[in-house]
């Protein structure tokens, strides 16, 4: 028995979570609760990432503070996880305390060593990988990045840098010595050309940024966001905390046996070259290796809430649960290749595999021994039939594929024993011989072949489909909750034990109904705005980016919008909703303008205070009183007006807002 620790990446919170999210999080799951049963001491972590620019303006885009966009989106992904059966021991967010002092604890060792120095840095700036590219990796025309395909921008300022440019040979060492550092292999030759096309040295500051980690002693920085996300592998395990609560760190870290990430290879450089570099620097042990996997792919394109491609499966879970669309995604993909996500192949796979192979081969079995054995299982087992060693074959072939993380290897191996167990009922028809002989001894053996394959199918199920699994064990008599992977071995079902009639765990879907009734997503390459009515991301109120029609800086400048002061402010008679505000816009007599936000604002509280005003807004009459203008204001989650102000006391009154 070792340790086994093993992450997700830290999710992004500008977005929802979809497919890709989930997948990498159900095959980290997968993995934990197949080493559980192994015996290891298994650490699972997942987490949100939550600093940098990119959260800042999406956040800013919904009308929200930075904490209050990650706190909606995190309360998402523990409701998803949950509802995927998620099994893991910790959830780190890089805005919680444990993680902002073990960054600051991470740099100054990297100091320490002399890796760290202030230098101008500028080039182009994507904040949506939170990079800078040089002009030759801007491949596209317009300046735009190689990944998101939107535009970059030029950036320029004083960096703190990392020197990166020292681990250049560090690393082709590690790659040389190490080859299991980065999986699969064609993602270390990729990383190590990289490294082979030589090193730059790395900015990691930026400056002028509010939401992030400060840059200790370096006022006006925050730490790059990467390199802040990095660091919650540690982080979470109490790296940089006091003695008292580094226990984990020591355990899953510094003294593990492995340490795994799972990563998808749009960010491997950023955890096969930077990741190592940063903690050879700070004298820390690395990862034992990098797992990076391919993409799911929407009409051959990776499926990106940049590109407006998602898939969320929200349809597939409310129908089905998690546990078929868990099988779905180990099942479909090589691991390690990319793979194409569609309805159509979901429901071929689930009616073949799971309706057909598993599903009618359980209740078959349950049915006849019922009806042959008075509602028990066989009373006769077998320890002498040609299904024995075809078990133990599929069983060490479906665990070295697990040791691979090769889930397609392992899955298929189990559906052979299927096949097999299926080739031996029919050979021996169980079905004929209990009506010629009555419930012989032969046919108990048969019967309970058949059964005790399906239990061995079943048990290596348990990491996969971690609610179906357990159903299909406890319906045919067996024990739902193995301690290990010995339950592996033959001759694990009980015989002679009470079995009910089985559920039907795997009901058939009708392709085309099926099919007709998708509801229509978002069509392809509009913007990925969430779904209403979604059991799985039951979304926040979201304005889907860049669907309104654009106009020009010239039109936006018809809108006359002016700082003003409210001079006065009252109830409006005979109105629940509306303020009468007397406002100062610099103008030769105060403007009368009336605000539906009673509900929220009390007059006495409003005066003396800047609002923003449309001042050229045509009057209108309401309950009979005149508005010579419009406040602005937004709107919290209640509905209820926030009024939009200058930030702080300055503004002239009647001052222009652009
Ligand atoms: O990159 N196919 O977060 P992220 C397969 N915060 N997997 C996919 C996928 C797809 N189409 N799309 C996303 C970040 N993924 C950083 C990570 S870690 C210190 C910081 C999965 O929200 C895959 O695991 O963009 C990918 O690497 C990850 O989601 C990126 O999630
Ligand atoms: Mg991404």
């Amino acid at each position: 028995m070792g340790t086994f620790y093993v992450t997700t990446p830290i999710y992004y919170v500008n977005d929802l979570p979809h497919i890709g999210h989930i997948f990498t999080t159900v095959v980290a799951d997968t993995l934990a609760r197949y080493r559980r049963l192994a015996g290891d001491d298994v650490r699972f972590l997942t987490g949100t990432d939550e600093h940098g620019q990119k959260i800042e303006r999406a956040a800013e885009r919904e009308g929200l503070r930075p904490i209050e966009l990650a706190d909606r989106v995190v309360a998402r992904y523990h409701e998803l996880w949950r509802l995927f059966g998620i099994s893991h021991d910790d959830f780190v967010r890089t805005t919680q305390e444990r993680h902002e002092r073990a960054v600051p604890a991470i740099l100054r060792r990297m100091e320490a060593a002399g890796d760290i120095y202030l230098a101008k840095h500028e080039g182009w700036y994507c904040s949506g990988c939170e990079t800078f590219y040089t002009e030759k990796e801007l491949a596209q025309p317009g300046n735009r990045c190689p990944d998101h395909g939107t535009p970059t921008e030029w950036k320029s300022e004083e960096n703190l840098f990392f020197r990166l440019s020292r681990y250049e040979r560090p690393l082709l060492e590690l790659y040389r010595s190490q080859p299991e550092f980065v999986r699969p292999e064609t993602r270390l030759n990729e990383i190590r050309a990289f490294v082979e096309g030589g090193l730059k040295d790395l900015s990691i500051s930026r400056f002028g940024l509010d939401w992030g980690v400060p840059f200790p002693d370096h006022p006006g920085h925050s730490v790059w966001v990467w390199l802040d996300a990095l660091t919650n592998y540690v982080s979470a395990l109490g790296f940089g905390a006091p003695a008292a609560e580094r226990g984990s760190y020591e355990r899953y870290w510094e003294g593990g046996d492995v340490r795994l990430h799972l990563v998808g290879k749009d960010i491997v450089r950023f955890h096969a070259v930077f990741w190592p570099a940063f903690l050879m620097s700070a004298g820390l042990p690395l990862p034992s290796t990098v797992w990076a996997h391919g993409w799911w792919l929407r009409d051959d394109k990776k499926m990106s809430k940049s590109v407006g491609n998602v898939v969320r499966p929200d349809h597939l879970v409310e129908r089905f649960g998690p546990d078929p669309l868990r099988y779905f995604l180990l099942r479909e993909m090589v691991f390690g290749q990319d793979a194409s996500f569609s309805d159509e192949a979901f429901v071929d796979r689930y009616n073949s595999d799971l309706a057909n192979d598993l599903g009618n081969t359980a209740s078959r079995l349950v049915t006849l021994s019922r009806s042959a054995f008075d509602g028990r299982t066989p009373p006769t087992p077998c320890d002498d039939n040609p299904l024995i060693g075809i078990a133990r074959e599929v069983v060490a072939e479906y665990r070295a594929a697990m040791e691979a993380l090769a889930f397609q290897g392992a899955l298929r191996a189990l559906w052979r024993l299927l096949a097999e167990a299926n080739q031996y009922l029919v050979a021996r028809a169980p079905w004929k011989r209990l009506k010629s002989e009555g419930a012989s001894e032969g046919v108990s053996r048969v019967l309970w072949n058949g059964l005790e394959s399906v239990r061995i199918v079943a048990t290596g199920l348990l990491p996969f489909m971690p609610g179906l699994a357990p159903r299909v064990l406890a319906g045919i008599g067996a024990d739902a909750a193995p301690a290990s992977l010995d339950a592996l071995g033959w001759g694990g079902l009980p015989a002679g034990v009470p079995l009910a009639a089985l559920e039907p765990l795997f009901p058939r879907i009708d392709k085309e109904k099926f099919m007709s009734e998708i509801p229509t997503g978002e069509p392809p390459g509009a913007p990925a705005a969430p779904r209403a009515a979604a059991a799985v991301t039951t979304p926040a109120p979201a304005r889907p980016e860049g669907s309104a029609e654009r106009i020009d800086i010239a039109q936006f400048g018809t809108v006359d919008l002016r700082v003003g002061r409210v001079l006065a402010c009252e109830n409006l008679p005979k109105s629940e909703k509306l303020l009468k505000l007397m406002v100062d816009l610099g103008e030769e007599r105060p403007r009368q303008i009336l605000a539906g936000i009673a509900k929220a604002y009390r007059p006495e509280e409003l005066i003396g205070t800047q609002v923003v005003v449309v001042a050229n807004l045509a009057p209108a009459k309401l309950m009979g009183q005149e508005s010579q203008g419009m406040v602005l204001a937004a709107t919290d989650p209640e509905g209820q007006p926030i009024l939009l102000r200058p930030h702080r006391d300055g503004a002239l009154p009647g001052g222009k807002v652009r």
